[in-house]
């Protein structure tokens, strides 16, 4: 098991300090808010040259952080064309990829023009594309500095659905939102099982985390009956902040440890949360679970999205 000296509580700062990641190029999805704002500041202020790719990119780059090195690109994970003009116009090589934006609980089931439900798309597909699209760009950091990482952001909520190979679009069992979800952080898991296996040779890196529970945008589609009994609304309709809840730069802590600290250099395959290594539980509240790291099913999923890719 991997371990750090960083606890749950350590912010995305604190994981870098004394970090040099300078000459260091970072491409962070759904970098302009929550989380990835957070995990794309802390790489920067360690040195690194970040690109945030995001739906909407601001008018004025002064609003997109507090350093003056972050760029933005202009990127819609569930429109693969999208993800292909991204792929296309990137022209440099790429230490470090963080799959980190996502949506959550999409109250009906929605599909892309791909036929794709739109949470696995998202979460999922997209990153897929994007990852598989920039191998070339990790692999090329990866000869220069003999390691380039990949980041996938993931979930706890994967351990309630693992991925249905019979019906991962949701086109005959009824739609689920949180099945879909967690569906799509199992699939985030897989990716990295997946990317560890077959790029290990190109010196590349990929591993999967879980940032814990953050108020962020991402809670928008969760009803106010799931938020109270999350303990995250009082009854008037205000939000708290259970014991358990962390700070935006606390949650960013293992997405910026994985991209960045070379105290996990080497280490591929593997799902994180707290600043640690998650252990093995299977049919546990925590940890990661059997069917995140199925490396059979890691080989079907990389198959099956490659389909519409190819
Ligand atoms: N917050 C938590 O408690 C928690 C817990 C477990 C896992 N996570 C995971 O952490 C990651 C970050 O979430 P967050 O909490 O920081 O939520 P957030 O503040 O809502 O950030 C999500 C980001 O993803 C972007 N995004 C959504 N759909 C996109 C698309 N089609 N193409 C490109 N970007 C898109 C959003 O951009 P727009 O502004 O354009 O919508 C936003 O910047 C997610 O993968 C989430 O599943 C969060």
């Amino acid at each position: 098991m991997i371990t750090t000296p960083f606890t749950a509580r350590a912010t995305a700062a604190e994981v870098l300090t004394g970090t040099d990641l300078s000459g260091r190029t970072v491409l962070i999805t759904g970098g302009s808010s929550g989380l990835g704002r957070e995990t794309a500041h802390a790489l920067a202020d360690a040195g690194a040259d970040v690109t945030i790719a995001v739906r909407k990119p601001v008018a004025s780059p002064t609003q997109v952080g507090r350093t003056a090195r972050i760029r933005q690109v202009e990127l819609d994970l569930a429109d693969l064309k999208s993800v292909r003009r991204l792929v296309e116009h990137w022209n440099r090589p790429l230490d470090a990829l963080v799959a980190n934006a996502g949506i959550m609980a999409i109250p009906t089931r929605r599909v892309t023009p791909e036929g794709w439900e739109l949470q696995l798309a998202t979460n999922y597909l997209g990153h897929f594309a994007l990852a598989r699209g920039l191998h070339s760009h990790l692999a090329h950091a990866a000869a220069v500095r003999g390691e380039a990482r990949l980041v996938v952001v993931s979930s706890g909520a994967h351990r309630n659905a693992p991925i249905d190979r019979e019906d991962l679009q949701f086109e005959y069992r009824a739609y689920d939102r949180w099945a879909a979800y967690g569906q799509s952080k199992t699939a985030d898991v897989l990716l990295a099982v997946g990317a560890g296996q077959r790029w290990a040779a190109d010196g590349i890196v990929a591993n999967a985390l879980n940032p814990g529970f953050i108020n962020t945008g991402l809670q928008r589609h969760v009803d106010d009956d799931t938020m109270r009994a999350l303990g995250a609304m009082d009854e008037e309709g205000n939000l708290i902040e259970p014991d358990y809840y962390k700070t935006p730069a606390q949650g960013a802590s293992t997405s910026a440890l994985l991209a960045g600290s070379p105290l996990v250099a080497g280490v591929t395959g593997r799902y994180f949360e707290d600043n640690q290594e998650a252990a093995v539980v299977a049919d546990g509240g925590h940890g990661v679970a059997p069917h995140a790291l199925d490396e059979a099913t890691a080989e079907w999923l990389w198959l099956y999205a490659s389909r519409d890719l190819d």
